[in-house]
């Protein structure tokens, strides 16, 4: 996710521009760049890697650019380092299309050789020069002017995108097209604003035109004319904003934990997209071949935190689809053990910032036994992605909240991708059986989407349980893994004490501190173990203990022991974590809230932990 801002209109227009980034700066910050048309009509490009600031400082704070037109982006990289030569705007060699893009083109590398085949070179490593570069071959080929250019591209390109596009021949007009990725409009007495959301306009005007899906548009100083793909000139009113701009940061949600709850359909579904092509996953990009994942005799997963709870859920993925020995443990605890690991083994290290120092570490030490590594990161060009044999992204974008959610169900998605693969290259699944599996997969996005559907008996529950002193969350096989998460999510922002707890260990001593009224959550996803966990709540219930239950559809018979429960749709065993983890982080969110506590960023924590 990046974030794009334009002006046209009669002040300058890099300060504008550079303000406008900064309120965009949660969308993406590993690198930014201004391009502005200068007072001859030609085009100055300037960008910086690392936060806004460097931009700033190399623009002067915009003063060194002069021009009233330009267009400006600051960068979550998806393809190519967060490198200057990477950061936007990306241009033609002879500065005629310079353009601003933040999306994903997913048929960029046939894209680029074909442009490679008609003479094209290309100094970056990025989708988006591919999409300049494409445009300005419509733009030279058939010379009908900057809409036809742009509607070919549309008609041309697969994937996302929100651009903004300069032409050198057309100076103080900026084009904008859109597919997906937001893109927005403003428009007053001589001026026009453009954005990636509302927030930046809002000091401009609350009368904002969205751009939809297909459509693209023309702005010059003060007018804007919106197309179809067909060039076809269309008719689109203003929406009247009523938010502030700190609303407008966050999409009109009250903080951004809930923002990126409410993200995870579209992050798993992109983070699916990168190897899942035509019903095949293809780890090529990753760097993974066949031959290595043949090979390898045993799986260590290693992380910290929610990225560890990933990998004890990916743990009965792994052993049960792959039928490879996996072992998981905390990066903290796996670097001072004495690690007896089988060189033929592959150590997966899991972390969304790709900074934390426990995890890190942990992969030094597998690196220096001489182990391949395989990184399931979120944040492109972090230490840990530079440092591992091969990276499999996620695609969740940013996470600014402390407590991660989308980023966690990006990378449980990248691992069940990981684990079916896995089983089809050692000849453990068949054809069919692996089609299922990937069609179960495909299909996670949208059940996320439908288990969001329960926000309003999740908010009620939580502001009945808001008050309380200890929880538990209990669960056997992957449901004790989905309990550690839901267990975490409340602990780290409600400040309730809470414990995960294999269900079949409770009788072992912990269920002595039951007590009336102890909240316990039986998560019951699982089917083979779904009587079972049910006996371990009925023992907690005599002890006075309020159950909450989560558990797919069909499973009617526990509200004969549950108090509360919460259904999710069902899916195959493997996966349900993905999707019982939407009520959990829900329960948690509005715990939090109605205790009144800062809920993107809680006390003593830190989004990337980067000390040991
Ligand atoms: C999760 O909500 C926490 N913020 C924390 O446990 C986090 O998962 C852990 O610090 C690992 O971070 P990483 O994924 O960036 O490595």
């Amino acid at each position: 996710m990046c974030g794009i801002v334009g002006y046209s209109g009669h002040v300058q227009a890099a300060p504008i521009l550079l303000e406008g980034l900064s309120r965009l700066e949660y969308r993406g910050y590993d690198s930014a760049g201004l391009a502005v048309v200068g007072d001859s009509g030609d085009i100055d490009i300037v960008k910086a890697s690392g936060r806004l600031k460097a931009l700033y400082e190399k623009t002067d704070d915009g003063a060194s650019m002069h021009g009233v037109c330009g267009i400006g982006h600051t960068r979550w990289a998806t393809h190519g380092e967060p490198t200057e030569t990477n950061a936007h705007p990306h241009c033609s060699d002879d500065r005629a299309v310079v353009a601003v893009h933040n999306g994903i083109i997913e048929n960029y590398q046939e894209l680029r050789d074909k442009l490679t085949r008609s003479g094209y070179s290309f100094y970056s490593d990025t989708d988006t020069e591919v999409a300049v570069k494409l445009i300005d071959y419509y733009y030279k080929k058939y010379q009908m002017g900057p809409v036809d250019a742009m509607s070919r591209f549309m008609l041309r390109v697969r994937g996302s995108y929100a651009l903004a596009v300069l032409f050198h021949d057309y100076p103080g007009e900026i084009y904008v097209a859109r597919k997906d990725n937001p893109l927005v409009i403003a428009v007053r007495e001589g001026e026009s604003f453009i954005s990636s959301d509302v927030a930046p306009l809002l000091k401009y005007s609350r009368e904002i035109y969205f751009l939809n899906s297909g459509e693209l548009g023309r702005l010059t100083a003060g007018t804007a004319t919106f197309y179809n793909v067909d060039q076809q000139e269309i008719e689109k009113k203003p929406v009247h904003i009523d938010w502030d701009a700190d609303a407008a940061e966050k999409n009109g949600y009250e903080h951004f934990m809930i923002k990126e709850i409410y993200e995870q359909p579209r992050a798993v579904r992109d983070t699916i997209n990168t190897v899942l092509k035509d019903g095949d996953i293809n780890f090529g990009e990753i760097g993974l071949t066949d031959e290595d994942i043949a090979k390898f005799r045993h799986i260590y997963i290693v992380g910290c935190g929610s990225a560890y709870h990933v990998g004890v859920a990916l743990q009965y993925v792994f052993e049960d689809i792959a039928e490879v020995p996996v072992r998981v443990e905390m990066a903290s605890e796996f670097r001072y053990r004495h690690l007896l690991l089988d060189p033929d083994g592959l150590v997966i290290v899991i972390s969304q910032s790709g900074e934390t120092a426990d995890t890190l570490a942990a992969l030094r030490e597998a690196k220096s036994l001489g182990l391949k590594t395989l990184g399931i990161v979120n944040v492109v060009g972090s230490t840990i992605a530079r440092e591992v044999d091969s990276v499999f992204y996620t695609m969740a974008g940013p996470e600014i909240a402390v407590a991660t959610t989308k980023a966690y169900s990006a990378q449980l998605a990248a691992g069940y991708l990981l684990a079916v693969k896995f089983a089809k290259v050692r000849g453990v699944i068949d054809d069919e059986k692996f089609d299922y599996y990937v069609r179960e997969i495909d299909a996670l996005p949208d059940k996320i989407a439908k288990a969001l559907e329960d926000k309003e008996r999740l908010q009620w529950f939580a502001s009945k349980y808001a008050n309380a002193s200890d929880m538990f969350f209990i669960g056997r096989g992957i449901d004790y893994a989905i309990s550690m998460e839901g267990s975490l999510k409340m602990k780290e922002i409600s400040y309730i004490h809470s414990e995960a707890y294999a269900a079949g260990e409770l009788k072992h001593g912990t269920i002595s501190l039951i007590e009336k009224g102890t909240l316990v959550v039986g998560i019951l996803t699982q089917p083979e173990l779904f009587e079972k966990t049910g006996s371990n709540m009925v023992e907690v219930k005599a002890r006075g203990a309020y159950l909450m239950g989560v558990t797919t559809y069909g499973n009617y018979n526990i509200e004969d022991t549950a108090n509360f429960t919460v259904y999710i749709p069902k899916a195959d065993e493997h996966f349900t974590t993905s999707i019982a983890i939407v009520p959990l982080q829900l329960f948690a969110y509005y715990v939090s809230v109605t205790r009144g506590l800062d809920v993107d960023k809680p006390r003593n924590l830190a989004k990337s932990v980067t000390v040991e």
